[in-house]
């Protein structure tokens, strides 16, 4: 059964725990089979700590969503090896189709891509044709080829907020936290898909009042896929790296998260010395369904990392014609990402 406050949450540390000699030995393998396959590994913050760290040892890298994206572009590597989500994988591979590109478990999707087939997708953007297509990155392919733009949480406020400035009325899909955000923030005229993320639609914006009221130093850090009432308690609503930044930043010594716990591996070693406590997530008595672990995310291993190199398995293929569209609305986000020179600040800047 879950506490009323926060699981209390012990402090992963900067690292994580030394390797056994089983699991030295696996890792060495796999860093021999990225060299002998000029692979790079590409980890989002929500990972197992040790994959973070295998990624950073071996000149991969460890980030957010949009991030990921621009880094897989970007390195010269023949194979992408994602670790994260299956929207993650395809973007890499719309982003790159002469790369070869696996994930480490083809079985791990997110709750907004489930909650938004393109069927009924595309029947909503055609009942509304005077309204630009946004859609956030956790998506299908076939939905980000529908779309006009895609976006991350670190540079959503930034596109509506552009989109709105020429007069355009948007459709959003398919977080609505996320899209009920931005047109707070924004003002623009959004009409919204009813999606969620199942690990941020928990938690609980009444328990977080409380434990704020617990501790009354502490600064709160919420990612923008969480429930309004959540939102408002936030001093600061971002993307996975804004929140980091924030941890590292701000003066205060203790932090409550509202997002995937993964993210504490990374905020630890931003912010050594600093305390981070989980934001509560079901009532009392409820029973926790993610516990601010996202089930997806937490598919992957090193072993299958491990089998993947070997076997080749869980590549990601993409038909032609739909990736053709849908690079049109991630490189309109790329591009616009770097001429905005995205930066990542703090409230009403996601
Ligand atoms: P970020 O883009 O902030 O990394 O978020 C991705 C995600 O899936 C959050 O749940
Ligand atoms: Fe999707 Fe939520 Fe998991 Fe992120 S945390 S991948 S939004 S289900």
């Amino acid at each position: 059964m879950q506490q009323a406050f926060a699981i209390s949450t012990p402090n992963p540390g900067p690292s994580a725990p030394a390797a056994q000699p089983d699991q030295a030995a696996l890792i060495a393998r796999i860093k021999r089979m990225l060299v002998e396959q000029n692979a790079v590994l590409i980890a989002h913050y929500y990972t197992a700590p040790e994959l973070q760290e295998l990624a950073d040892e071996t000149g991969g890298h460890v980030s957010d969503s949009l991030d990921m994206a621009r880094f897989g572009h970007e390195h010269a590597a023949k194979t992408l090896i994602v670790a994260g989500v299956r929207f993650m994988g395809e973007t890499a591979k719309i982003l790159n189709p002469e790369k070869r590109v696996l994930m480490i478990d083809s079985a791990a999707t997110c709750s907004l891509d489930e909650d938004c087939p393109v069927d009924a997708f595309t029947a909503f953007c055609d009942a509304h044709p005077d309204r630009t297509v946004v859609v956030y990155a956790n998506t299908s392919a076939a939905v980000k080829a529908r779309a006009d733009w895609v976006v991350t949480s670190s540079i959503a406020v930034k596109v509506a907020a552009h989109l709105h400035a020429q007069g355009k009325k948007i459709i959003w899909a398919p977080d609505k936290h996320l899209g009920h955000y931005v047109q707070q923030v924004t003002g623009a005229d959004m009409l919204l898909w009813d999606g969620s993320c199942i690990v941020h639609n928990q938690f609980k914006a009444q328990l977080l009042a409380e434990m704020k009221r617990a501790h009354p130093q502490a600064g709160v850090l919420v990612h923008p896929e969480s429930p309004a009432g959540v939102i408002d308690l936030a001093d600061v609503v971002g993307s996975t790296t804004a929140l980091i930044k924030a941890a590292k930043d701000l003066p205060n010594t203790t932090f409550i998260v509202a997002t995937d716990n993964g993210i504490f591996h990374k905020m630890q070693e931003a912010a050594p010395g600093k305390t981070f406590l989980e934001a509560p997530t079901a009532g009392v008595g409820a029973t926790c369904k993610s516990c601010a672990h996202c089930p997806w995310m937490a598919m992957n291993d090193l072993e299958k990392l491990a089998q993947v190199l070997e076997s080749g398995a869980n590549e990601i293929h993409i038909d032609e014609a739909i990736r053709q569209k849908a690079i049109i609305s991630i490189q309109r986000m790329l591009d616009f990402a770097q001429s905005s020179q995205q930066t990542v600040l703090g409230k009403g800047n996601a």
